[in-house]
Order: structure tokens, then C-alpha cells, then sequence
């Protein structure tokens, strides 16, 4: 048998590898997707002999012109035929890989009786979220062999919401999470991951260039964070949320929260000497009065905490009590820093917070940075919307995304991190243009 050699990226090998019940490999165009559906379902074929496979791409013409013809290219003829009339190819170890569309909604019960072991999604935004689970179902079979759903995909497209809260939302990327519905892991693809592309077309990156703002971010960077009209375009994943460090024990903590029955938001933030702020744990809790709300906040405070920032309104008397929830909070040992200035101006400051900028190594990064277990943070503050009628402020619905981004933003109010570096001229003209921006845009 001629033998040929398929290398195959880093993440191409991991998602080969990933073991979860529900996986998506998803990002930039040209990551090397497609071919890593084609080459896993190769090694799956192989390795379960007697195994069933199902492909799906949303319409005929796309499966025949990419997943089908790559298959026919990539398999070894000695092994692998393929009958395009009932669109199976065929192993000599008896797996097979059936290569299927979902056009409309309703196709999906044409799998209605049929069982596989695997279900691959190659451009699963393109689907709903109703046909995927309704696949999902379609996952079963009385054999030894692993049961999985393997996805890849770009951003973007009718699906990119539930894709990315299924997927992207739920933790930190290349880790599996449990949820009560099995495991899932997300595995992003980036452009620069796959070698062979950009060795055999060097140019299809500055191509990319040329798209739109929207597409670029989407299909060149594998931006997940798109929402039109949101409030903090300088927002990008890729940039704002990072890995978290061991923090020097000497760099002051501030704790900043969100107070509120529906909701309390709390983030630990540490200050670095070079005027960074990381922002380093996260509670995102519903149901929490006064009282247990201090003692949550401080069973998770183990360090010291220089100042603990709130909004003005809970300096307001009670009328159950007569006392405010400040004065609550320091019987409970937690002593209040009233945050002043307006929502706008608290905006303004956060903005200028997350401005992209380039670090001394040329590498991207902003004035403050989350760590990936800060998932609300790095899901709402890129989804909140500007208000329709001042766009200078932000929107207050959906309510549900509101509360990290007021906490960081009464931080940002506060924290005077450029001031005690030495604030450059840079960032006072990056403010200025701002404010014009903003004061003169039309909506
Ligand atoms: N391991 C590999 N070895 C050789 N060529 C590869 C490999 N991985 C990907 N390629 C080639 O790189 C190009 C892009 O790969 P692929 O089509 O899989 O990317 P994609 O992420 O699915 O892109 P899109 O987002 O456009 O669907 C293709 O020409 C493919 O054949
Ligand atoms: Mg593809």
C-alpha cells in the first residue's frame, strides 16, 4: 500500500484529540477546519472499525464542494470508496461516513430513524440551534464507540448567538467544561495555526484585510464578540481576556461591585505597578440580600483589599430598616467607597481603559485586562448596547448585561492608574478625539 504522510497542525491534532461529548473547533477562515473535520473523520473511521459518521454541511452545493471532494482527495483509494448517489463513502473495515445538508428547518427529521456514532457540523453558525439538538438526539447506537458531536465553524452567520453562548461563553477556551447536558470544549482556530495555508497562498491574509471592519474582525482574528451597535467596539477577546498569573503579593487590590436583589456582581481587581489593572476573580451570584452578600464577598476575599467601590444608591435609606446598605455592608466589615461622577463620564473612562494599545514587547494589550474565569465580564460588557437615544451612554436592556459593566465601571470612574504613571500625551488626545466622536456622530 503507497503510504503518504498528512501533517497536521497543533490544533487540528487537538481537536483529533478532544475527547468531550460536544466540541467546536471555530474561528478565523482558512484555520484549517474543514480538512481537520475530514482528517478526524478519517481517524475515527479507522480506529472504530463498523462505525457510522455523519457530515452535515447547510446546503448540497457547499458539502460537494469542499468536505466530499476533500475526502475523495485525502483518503486512500485502497481503503475508502464513495457512492455519490447515496452520498456514503464506504471503508473496507465496514465504518462509513455519510455525507448529509439541512437546507430547511423540517430536514432535519429525514434523520429521524437513523442512529450514528458521530455527527460532524462544518459551519455549524450556518445552522439553527433547533437542528443541531434535534442531532443531537440522533446520537446513539448499541456499540462501544464513543458517542461525540465534533463542530467547526467561523463566527458570524444565523447561529453565531447560541453557538457562542453553547460554546465560546462558558469558560475559558481548550478547557473541557461539564455541564448537566454532558461535556463540551471550544477550540479556537486562528489563521496563523495553519502553516501549510500560509506557505501555499501567502497573500490570502492581506486579503482578508480588505473586508469590512465586521467581516475582518470575524474572519481574519475569529472574533466571536460582533454585536452591531454595541458600546465597546474596542473590545476584542483576544486582546482583553488573558490567562491568568500568579499576582505579586505587593500590588494593591481594589474590590469593585454591582449591588442588587436580581443580581450581584462583584470583581477583585489588582493594580500593577506600571498603572495596568487585572482584573482577577469574579462573582456573579442572583439572590443575595445585604447580609449574605458581605459574607459571600468576604468568604471569597482572602487577600487585603485596599478599597471596596460601590454606586451611590446604596447610600440610600431603607425604608424596611431606616439603615442604607452601606451601613449594612460595614456592620458586616465591609466599609463602602462611594463612587461619584456620572454614568458618562464613567463610560468615557472605561473606554479609555480597554483602548488597544501596543506593549514595549509590540505585543497588543489594554489598560485592563481580564482573567478568563471572569466569564460575565468578557461576555456582557462586549454585547452591551449603546442607548438609542443618548449614544453617548449605555443601554439599560437587556438588563441582564448591565451589571459587570456598571461594576467595572465604577472602577474606572476611580481609578486614577495613568495619573500616578504619568498620564501621555497620547491618551489625553485619544480622549479629546473620543469625546468629539461621540458629542458629534450621528445615529
Ligand atoms: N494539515 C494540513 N495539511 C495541508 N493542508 C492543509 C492542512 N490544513 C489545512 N490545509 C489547507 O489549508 C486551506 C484552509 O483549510 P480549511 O479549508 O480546512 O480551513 P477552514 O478553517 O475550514 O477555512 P474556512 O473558514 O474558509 O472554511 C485548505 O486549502 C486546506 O487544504
Ligand atoms: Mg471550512
Amino acid at each position: 500500500m503507497k503510504r503518504r504522510t498528512i501533517g497536521l497542525t497543533a490544533r487540528q491534532m487537538a481537536f483529533v484529540n478532544a475527547g468531550a461529548d460536544e466540541v467546536l473547533f471555530g474561528g478565523a477562515a482558512g484555520g484549517g477546519k474543514s480538512f481537520g473535520q475530514i482528517i478526524d473523520a478519517l481517524a475515527y473511521a479507522v480506529r472504530w472499525p463498523g462505525s457510522r459518521q455523519l457530515i452535515l454541511r447547510r446546503t448540497m452545493p457547499e458539502l460537494e464542494r469542499t468536505l466530499i471532494r476533500t475526502a475523495q482527495l485525502l483518503y486512500p483509494r485502497e481503503l475508502y470508496s464513495y457512492n455519490k448517489k447515496e452520498r456514503i463513502g464506504t471503508f473496507t473495515n465496514g465504518s462509513t461516513v455519510e455525507f448529509g445538508y439541512c437546507g430547511a428547518e423540517s430536514d432535519v427529521y429525514r434523520y429521524q430513524s437513523a442512529e450514528y456514532d458521530l455527527i460532524r457540523f462544518d459551519e455549524l453558525t450556518h445552522f439553527t440551534e433547533h437542528m443541531y439538538l434535534y442531532m443531537l438526539s440522533r446520537l446513539r447506537g448499541a456499540n462501544e464507540f464513543p458517542k461525540q458531536m465534533k463542530s467547526t465553524t467561523n463566527p458570524g452567520g444565523i447561529g453565531h448567538d447560541w453557538v457562542k453562548r453553547r460554546f465560546v461563553d462558558i469558560g475559558p477556551p481548550e478547557q473541557e467544561r461539564v455541564t448537566s447536558t454532558g461535556s463540551r470544549i471550544f477550540l479556537p482556530a486562528l489563521l496563523r495555526d495553519n502553516a501549510f495555508l500560509r506557505k501555499s497562498d501567502p497573500s490570502y491574509e492581506k486579503r482578508l484585510l480588505n473586508l469590512s471592519d465586521g467581516e475582518r474582525r470575524a474572519l481574519l482574528d475569529g472574533e466571536w464578540d460582533l454585536l452591531d451597535g454595541r458600546y465597546f467596539s474596542e473590545w476584542s477577546r483576544s486582546i482583553h481576556v488573558i490567562e491568568p498569573f500568579e499576582i505579586p503579593a505587593h500590588w494593591r487590590r481594589i474590590f469593585t461591585m454591582d449591588y442588587g436583589l436580581d443580581m450581584l456582581a462583584g470583581y477583585w481587581i489588582a493594580c500593577a505597578p506600571d498603572g495596568r489593572a487585572y482584573v482577577y476573580r469574579e462573582l456573579y451570584e442572583s439572590n443575595h440580600i445585604i447580609s449574605s452578600a458581605a459574607r459571600r464577598i468576604l468568604e471569597l476575599t482572602k487577600e487585603e483589599i485596599s478599597l471596596w467601590y460601590a454606586p451611590s444608591d446604596l447610600w440610600n435609606r431603607r425604608q424596611d430598616s431606616g439603615k442604607s446598605a452601606a451601613e449594612i455592608f460595614a456592620q458586616h466589615g465591609i466599609e463602602l467607597t462611594r463612587v461619584s461622577g456620572s454614568r458618562i463620564a464613567g463610560w468615557y473612562a472605561m473606554k479609555e481603559l480597554l483602548r488597544p494599545r501596543t506593549d514595549e514587547q509590540g505585543k497588543q494589550t489594554a489598560g485592563i485586562l481580564f482573567f478568563n474565569c471572569c466569564v460575565n465580564a468578557a461576555r456582557c460588557i462586549p454585547a452591551i448596547l449603546r442607548d438609542q437615544s443618548d449614544p453617548n451612554d449605555c443601554a439599560v436592556q437587556p438588563h441582564e448585561l448591565t451589571h459587570a459593566p456598571d461594576a467595572i465601571r465604577y472602577f474606572a470612574s476611580e481609578w486614577r492608574g495613568n495619573e500616578e504613571c504619568g498620564e501621555s500625551e497620547d491618551s489625553r488626545e485619544y480622549q479629546r478625539q473620543l469625546e468629539n466622536l461621540l458629542g458629534y456622530a450621528q445615529y
